[in-house]
């Protein structure tokens, strides 16, 4: 099993938009068993796969009794399971830090390694205690970023974060870290700009395909497969598993 984390510290960049679409890719182009984690108590990536909480049962309860079998849903989609978002998961922070238990995350996506290929997680926004938690215990951050200098320089903070706090370096440690551009316009020269100075990045147009999402509650590849987003997020799947497979 293989764990992804789609983080960044700025909020609206798109993260759970690509959550969901990797998590699809992941189950159909890939045929592997996967799970979205939902961690954002707004629970847009839930809503998006059609799903709600189930009203009787806490996701942090289950994060902090180690009991998460009972909160995961089938979706619409075949290998596709998700761990959905409530409102419990405002005080998850508080109690992450107050249970002292570093690596509780961790634990529990190592717990999926029987039933899961790949387990992504969709992380609310911000360098909070449970982003350190995600950065102990995932393979892979897919880091989703404007082509901006403001965008650049959170990404930075980021490195920076991990590098003193995780003991992180670029060929060291896990996390592998994958940052791509989002919502990109190429008409705007800011866009043009930044992506030219790293063109190994992969971008992410600024796409009505991606933005319907939030109505039609189904992944790009289903509801636009022929679309230019749909070729994106696909090339980054295929980008996804190249570096998970790269991973001792
Ligand atoms: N590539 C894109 N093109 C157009 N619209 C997009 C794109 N990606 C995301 N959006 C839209 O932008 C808004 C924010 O996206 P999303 O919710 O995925 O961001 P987020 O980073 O998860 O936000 P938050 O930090 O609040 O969790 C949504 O309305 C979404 O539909
Ligand atoms: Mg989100």
């Amino acid at each position: 099993m293989r764990s992804i984390a789609v983080f960044s510290v700025k909020g609206g960049v798109g993260k759970s938009a690509l959550a969901v679409n990797l998590a699809h890719a992941a189950a159909t182009l890939s045929a592997r068993r996967t799970l979205l984690w939902d961690l954002d108590t707004q629970g847009a990536a839930t809503y998006t796969l059609r799903l709600a909480a189930r009203g009787d049962l806490s996701a942090r309860k289950g994060i902090a009794e180690g009991e998460l079998a009972p909160l995961i849903q089938a979706s619409d989609f075949p290998a596709l399971d998700v761990l959905a978002a409530d409102k419990s998961l405002r005080h998850l922070e508080k109690q992450l830090v107050e249970a002292e238990k570093a690596r509780r995350l961790k634990k529990l996506i190592r717990a999926f390694d029987k039933d899961y290929d790949r387990v992504i997680l969709d992380c609310p926004p911000g360098l909070t205690e449970l982003a350190d938690q995600v950065f102990r215990a995932v393979d892979l951050l897919v880091v989703p970023m404007l082509p901006s200098p403001l965008s650049e320089r959170a990404y930075a903070q980021l490195l920076d974060h991990l590098a003193k706090h995780h003991k992180w370096s670029p060929t060291g440690t896990a996390p592998a870290i994958l940052p791509v551009f989002t919502m990109v316009d190429r008409r705007k020269a800011l866009h043009r700009d930044t992506i030219a100075a790293h063109p190994e990045r992969l971008c992410i147009p600024y796409a009505a395909a991606i933005e319907a999402m939030a109505t039609t509650r189904l992944p790009v590849l289903v509801k636009s497969p022929t679309a230019p987003a749909a070729r994106a997020l696909a090339a980054l799947w295929t980008q996804v598993e190249r570096v998970l497979t790269k991973l001792a």
